[in-house]
């Protein structure tokens, strides 16, 4: 039984099939399209899940949107009634509407074969129910409490309640116009931070700054319950709509922060430069933010009395609340899928499909991130050829040791292996790595490679088993989503990957999840005692690379030192810095 999960016409289109209850492939279409966070309808990424399980179109039996048009239809007609604005959002809305209903002749279409001979039965599972089964039913745990915060899918913007066995029961859900990705987009936007996906800079630069304006921003956020309020003066989505556009194939959000920003927090900052004042608002919204989440994550626990959690939706990519669901909720393990974001939907809508249309059990774990392209020798091998890149192809013993001396030696390594990674983050096998205790590696690589904001911290790779002997917290973090703080007495150790505020946003690596990575953090502990990596992801600005090609051509027009491609190792013959 083939189902087809299929992310789309919303940021991070993205593709996912599983066959027989089992995930065999997921991708975001950006990795194929370049474009970053790509909306588009994900033909590459479907093309690539039916290769990879060698599988032809009309070998799928069921195929599933992570929309649902019908959801929430009363609340959509009001609020396409209450106004011009929001009757001109909801004629924007409804032929995104007819787009996602006309999916079936649209997938047809892009696997070149007529609609009348594509028998896969087309399901339509609602955003958050699809976000919510993205992380529970691919998690370890048989029963947990789920929630799921976003900006906005189908008119909901955050959903909570019970998952056991193949079920999921809904508890309650917050609705237009309140959002929490909303809030946190709003405020990027008036720093400054204009661009979809930009969030996560401003929970960097949160670190710099002291939560000064805490009053303002209880009024901006109100608790309620295991809900919330905005402050609506300070929005302007409810009269003029939130409503995404993506023209350019990347998707582009309007201002959505109102004039009482600028009445309570001063001017908006534009591209003006980034002061001490922004910094405390950014420290502001990040506790802002944090207040709210773990107060919603409490009342759960209490309504739900189960220690287990799976997280999803965008606001479960803030690994700064994550990391203190320990210390200040009762969860005792939590579970958050490596693509949380939307692109994870694919998965969660096939699975949706899989346990509640189908009615089948349990039976699958996604406890490693690498459902993306692999390429094989021949092609890495022709790809270093064709770009006349000088390489040697050597057993793996040899390509982990001569990575290692390199690493320990300040060079910056180019880390290309195996599958790629599903979701944000490059976790070990589409990698840029260097040495985590030369504290100056972090303006290399940010002068050489990866020209980021300056207040933007790289993340450490650590052996799971050496967690506790690094971090303050030693629950397991596979996905890099989890920030805790670095052992005092361990930043002068790693210095490179620790924030501002003495955090990390480390990624915990188990043989079993990555044989070959874990085998090199081990290569390099062998030679300097540490057993942590600094990892980057494998690009400059753009999508991270996919292809061979793709990340030789990154190394070509960069200053990396090496590139490791699978079994072939280049070494670029350059003098020091200039
Ligand atoms: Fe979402």
């Amino acid at each position: 039984m083939n189902v087809l999960g299929i992310n789309t016409y919303h940021g991070d289109a993205s593709a996912a099939l599983i066959v027989d209850g089992q995930l065999v492939a997921a991708v975001e279409e950006e990795r194929f399209t370049r474009l970053k966070h790509d909306t588009s309808f994900p033909h590459r990424s479907i093309r690539y899940c039916l290769e990879t399980a060698n599988l032809g179109p009309e070998e799928i039996d069921h195929f599933a949107l992570s929309r649902n048009p019908r959801a929430n239809l009363g609340r959509r007609v009001v609020h396409a009634l209450k106004d011009r604005a929001g009757r001109q959002v909801a004629a924007k809305r409804a032929s995104n509407l007819r787009k996602i209903l006309r999916a079936k002749a649209t997938l047809a279409e892009g696997l070149g074969i007529p609609e009348s001979s594509l028998g896969a039965k087309p399901h339509f599972v609602e955003h958050h129910v699809a976000h919510i089964g993205s992380s529970f039913y691919v998690s370890p745990f048989e029963r947990a409490a789920v929630l799921s915060i976003d900006g906005f899918g189908d008119m909901v913007s955050a959903m909570w309640g019970v998952g056991e066995g193949h079920h999921l029961e809904i508890g309650g859900e917050v609705t237009f116009p309140h959002s929490l990705g909303v809030f946190y987009t709003a405020v990027t936007q008036y720093l400054g931070f204009p661009k979809y996906g930009d969030e996560y800079k401003v929970m960097g630069l949160a670190s710099y700054g002291d939560p000064e304006h805490m009053d303002v921003f209880r009024r901006i956020v109100r608790s309620d319950g295991l809900g919330y309020e905005l402050g609506l003066d300070y929005f302007r989505h409810h009269v003029e709509g939130a409503a995404m556009t993506w023209d350019g194939g990347s998707p582009e959000l309007p201002p959505l922060w109102g004039p009482a920003m600028e009445r309570d927090l001063g001017p908006a900052r534009g591209d003006g430069p980034l002061e001490p004042h922004h910094q405390n608002v950014a420290a502001s919204l990040q506790r802002r933010l944090e207040e709210v989440v773990l107060g919603m994550l409490r009342q759960l626990h209490e309504r739900t009395g189960i220690d287990d959690l799976c997280l999803a939706g965008g606001v479960a990519l803030n690994c700064v609340v994550n990391g203190k669901i320990f210390d200040e909720t009762p969860f005792r393990r939590v579970y958050v899928q490596p693509a949380a974001y939307d692109g994870g939907t694919s998965v969660g809508a096939a699975y949706h499909v899989w346990h509640q249309v189908l009615g089948r059990p349990r039976g699958f774990v996604m406890d490693h991130a690498y459902w993306g392209p692999e390429f094989g020798a021949a092609r890495l091998k022709q790809a270093l050829e064709d770009a006349g890149v000088a390489h040697a192809e050597l057993p793996e013993p040899e390509i982990l040791s001569q990575t290692a001396d390199a690493l320990a030696d300040g060079k910056v390594v180019g880390w290309y292996q195996g599958r790629m990674e599903f979701g944000p983050r490059a976790l070990g096998n589409r990698s840029i790595l260097v040495d985590p205790r030369r504290a100056e590696m972090k303006d290399v690589l940010n002068a050489r490679i990866k020209h980021r904001e300056p207040f933007r911290p790289f993340a450490p790779s650590v052996l799971e088993h050496a967690t506790a002997r690094y971090f303050t917290r030693s629950e397991p973090s596979p996905f890099m989503l989890m920030t805790y703080p670095v052992r005092p007495d361990k930043v002068a150790q790693i210095p490179a990957p620790t924030h501002v505020d003495g955090t990390g946003r480390l990624q915990t690596v188990r043989r079993d999840q990555n044989p070959r990575y874990h085998a090199l953090i081990e290569a390099f502990e062998a030679r300097t005692g540490v057993p942590v990596l600094l990892n980057t992801s494998f690009n400059e600005n753009e999508p991270i690379c996919c292809t061979p090609e793709q990340a030789i051509d990154t190394f070509v027009r960069t200053r990396m030192d090496v590139l490791v491609l699978g079994d072939f190792y280049a070494e670029k013959r350059e003098g020091p810095d200039p």
